[in-house]
């Protein structure tokens, strides 16, 4: 099949089995190999992608189906050589380790960030009439809401503190991290 897609801003027409997921659209015929191939089951959130403003897995999602739809990948969110303000956030707060989630953990917080200021609840969100705003947004809702995109190297600690950083919260120093981490390793022996 025939298919345009409209990707970071520009439009690719590909001539696909109707079977290929976007992710592999994305990889394998445009060659943006930004977002990352983990699961290709729908489990680990590497291949998270922009779809008119909103996170989907690209591994779950068939390419021909996007003709229409804009589609913003992690090669998409800088403006030139100035980083997208989560692409910042996690330098500062070592929000990564290997790297390999990355590209799906910050597409998924520039969604995020929308859904809050959408007025969207969580399944953590005490009041559904009164869902939280983004900066008053608590850790434990900040770790549900990311809890589709998993991090093998478990960098969690800085996700949460970059997110921290983007809605004008103060993330823990790193100091402190590191005394929680003794302290719960001590309770833990
Ligand atoms: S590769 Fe898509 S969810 Fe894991
Ligand atoms: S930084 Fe390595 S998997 Fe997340």
């Amino acid at each position: 099949m025939n298919v345009t897609l409209t990707v970071n801003g520009k439009q690719y027409t590909l001539t696909i089995e109707p079977r290929v997921t976007l992710l592999d659209a994305l990889r394998e015929y445009l060659g943006q190999v930004g977002t990352k191939k983990g699961c290709d089951h729908g489990q680990c959130g590497a291949c998270t992608v922009l779809i008119d403003g909103q996170r989907v897995y690209s591994c779950l999602a068939l390419a021909v189906m996007q003709e229409g739809k804009n589609i913003i990948t992690i090669e998409g969110l800088a403006s030139g050589d100035n980083l997208h303000l989560v692409q910042e956030a996690f330098i500062h707060n070592d929000g990564f380790q290997c790297g390999y989630c990355t590209p799906g953990q910050i597409c998924a917080v520039v969604a995020l960030l929308e859904e809050v200021k959408q007025g969207c609840a969580s399944a953590v969100t005490t009041d559904l009439h009164n869902p939280p705003k983004l900066a008053e947004l608590s850790e434990t809702e900040i770790k549900e809401r990311l809890s589709g995109n998993l991090c093998r190297c478990s960098a969690y600690n800085g996700i949460v503190a970059a997110v921290q950083q983007v809605i004008g919260q103060q993330p823990p120093s790193p100091l402190a991290k590191v005394i929680f981490s003794i302290e719960t390793v001590k309770e833990v022996l």
